[in-house]
């Protein structure tokens, strides 16, 4: 595990957008897994001006509430559609999110898992972290062999994502999420860290110990990931 240090979030938001960019550079027709929250937006500001060449990319993002509409300004599709998919040029049809308003979410996940292996695996998984160390909606405790499914958020997570939405009771209790297996299966890893509430999460990241109650300790068992973190992720 490589582990790239900012000074501040500016500097995370750069690298990060660095590394990505050089990613389409290497491979113009890449398969890019993204991630949603707060710690991305600066990274996804940063690609959109520096103009790059989206035409060839393919892009699966890591998760959707559930069930949500996708017009919903808390919606993932909202979120990346705002951020990203709006400002680049990409192909629609080039774009994939798991659909917070199928009626068969276990059908929508299996076809989701279908669809990544169909483009050819996931070149690059983008992610971030979750306070209690999730990766994608993979709670603490979940199975950590597991493809794209639904899943429960934990209280936890429903209260760090109550902040984006009116009351905690308006949060989806449920999500529809690439599983570890699916993370794992990705060629390249880049976790994004930013902040001190993290500083706990990327401490248990950087041992070699892993333990399901901190779903992001599997990378350790990934051969290619970099953690891009700020100062106060690093706990200085
Ligand atoms: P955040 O969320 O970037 O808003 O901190 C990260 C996550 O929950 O994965």
């Amino acid at each position: 595990m490589r582990i790239i240090r900012c000074a501040n979030y500016e500097e995370l938001s750069q690298k990060a957008a660095e590394f990505v960019a050089a990613q389409i550079t290497l491979k113009p027709d890449c398969v890019l897994g993204l991630p949603t929250g707060s710690t991305p937006i600066g990274m996804y500001a940063r690609l959109v001006e520096m103009g790059m060449d989206f035409s060839e990319v393919t892009t699966f993002n890591l998760d959707e509430y559930y069930p949500i509409k996708k017009d919903n300004p808390q919606s993932y599709h909202y979120f990346m559609t705002e951020n990203l998919y709006s400002k680049v040029n990409l192909k629609p049809e080039n774009i994939y999110i798991p659909n917070g308003e199928t009626t068969d979410p276990a059908a929508e996940c299996k076809n989701y898992e279908k669809s990544i292996l169909a483009c050819g695996g996931l070149d690059m998984q983008v992610l971030g972290i979750g306070q209690n160390g999730h990766i994608g909606f993979n709670e603490p405790g979940e199975m950590l062999n597991s493809y794209t499914h639904v899943t429960k958020l934990t209280q936890n997570t429903i209260e760090a994502n109550a902040r984006f939405f009116n009351s905690m009771d308006d949060v989806p209790k449920q999500a529809l999420t690439m599983g570890v297996a699916t993370i794992m299966r990705a060629r390249r890893i880049l976790l994004l860290a930013s902040g001190k509430s993290k500083a706990h999460v990327v401490r248990a990241l950087q041992g070699s110990v892993i333990d399901p109650e901190i779903p992001a300790t599997i990378l350790a068992a990934h051969n290619d990931v970099t953690v891009i973190a700020d100062a106060e992720a690093l706990g200085e």
